[in-house]
């Protein structure tokens, strides 16, 4: 074997037998470099007599071209070895088990538990689910109610007034009866439907938040009676509370929207620190309710022969009552801590159908 064919046989092998991107441009540079092995004898062939420089520089060539189709292979090569194994590297394990569940990872409100509660029981008992704007106008809010404007029961509600382009005064609702209003605007009777969500006062301390929640309830139709009220809250907080000797006491009140009106008081005692419901002799105020004004039918267009009665109750109250929260301020604080001891796991759902 000459040299020539030596040297050819050399660098085809090195470059078979390098295994990177680096090592295959280091023996490129060491044969074809500027001053590369086979560079040089290239560059010698004009030295050579005619006859000889022919020959040589057609087998000199096929080896250039030869050895660069070999170095782009090559590197072909080592590049998809290379995608290969950062794929091996970088599997994702779909098999690996998930992330362990942590209680303190995520939580239940105890006011979206509490309203679960609440719309499953008042669901069982036949009333239909209904939602109202937050941002009411005057006329649902307090007219169409019986507070018209100057009525000294409008100073009963620390509105939130909100400027708009409209004529009609804008509020965030101070309670949840306007939905009241646009329920019996359907005219669609007999009527039974709820009304959780958002309410707005503009006051603030221990037992008031600007945001609370009620949950509104209107039941429409021939002879409802005052008996039906009663019975129909009694049957709800008993469930709620899971209390069969649970003790309501229904108090005279005024409410401009209901004749005759009530509050209603839960009877409980604390008892080292904590709250016992059905015993002792303090009461809690938890809902008001009454027999649907005559104005309000009225106000709504409805002008059938019929009775209603409506009750308005503070859900913070209920949850508070079931649940133990001391204070009222800690429910929209937003502290995970709270929320990791009062809060409830996705898993734990109530079993409070209607007896
Ligand atoms: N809307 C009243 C309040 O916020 C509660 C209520 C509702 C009273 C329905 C009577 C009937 O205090």
């Amino acid at each position: 074997m000459n040299h020539y064919d030596q040297l050819i046989q050399a660098a085809l092998n090195d470059v078979e037998e390098s295994n990177s991107s680096e090592s295959v441009e280091t023996i490129r540079v060491k044969y074809f470099g500027k001053n590369g092995l086979a560079t040089k004898e290239l560059k010698s062939l004009s030295d050579l007599p005619v006859e000889k420089k022919k020959e040589l520089g057609i087998k000199l060539n096929k080896f250039k071209s030869d050895f660069f189709a070999k170095v782009e292979l090559k590197k072909k090569r080592i590049e998809q070895n290379e995608i290969d194994s950062k794929l091996q590297k970088e599997y994702v394990d779909f098999s690996l088990p998930g992330r362990e569940y942590s209680s303190i990872d995520a939580k239940v409100h105890p006011i979206s538990h509490t309203i679960n509660e609440i719309v499953s029981i008042l669901g069982n008992m036949g009333l239909k689910y209904e939602e109202g704007p937050d941002v009411e106008d005057d006329f649902h809010n307090f007219t169409a109610l019986n507070i018209p404007e100057n009525h000294p029961a409008r100073q009963m509600h620390d509105t939130f007034y909100i400027k708009t382009d409209d004529k009609e005064t804008s509020v965030l609702r101070t309670h949840t009866s306007p939905v009241q209003i646009r329920a019996l605007k359907r005219q669609e009777l007999p009527l039974g439907i709820f009304a959780p969500g958002r309410t707005y006062r503009c006051d603030s301390d221990i037992t008031h938040t600007p945001m609370f929640h009620q949950v509104e309830g209107l039941v429409v139709d021939k002879n409802v009676t005052f008996a039906n009220l009663k019975w129909f809250l009694e049957v709800f907080c008993k469930t709620f509370f899971k209390k069969d000797d649970l003790k309501l006491r229904f108090r005279p009140s005024y409410f401009p929207f209901t004749e005759p009106s009530a509050e209603v008081d839960i009877n409980y005692k604390i008892n080292s620190g904590k709250i016992i419901l059905g015993e002792g002799s303090k009461w809690m105020e938890i809902l008001g309710c009454g027999m649907v004004h005559p104005n309000v039918f009225k106000m709504s267009g409805v002008n059938k022969d019929v009775t209603g009665f409506a009750f308005g109750m503070g859900i913070e109250r209920l949850a508070m009552l079931k649940y133990g929260m001391p204070d009222l301020r800690d429910f929209f604080d937003g502290d995970l801590r709270w929320l990791s001891h009062y809060g409830f796991s996705f898993f734990e759902y109530s079993d409070l159908s209607w007896r």
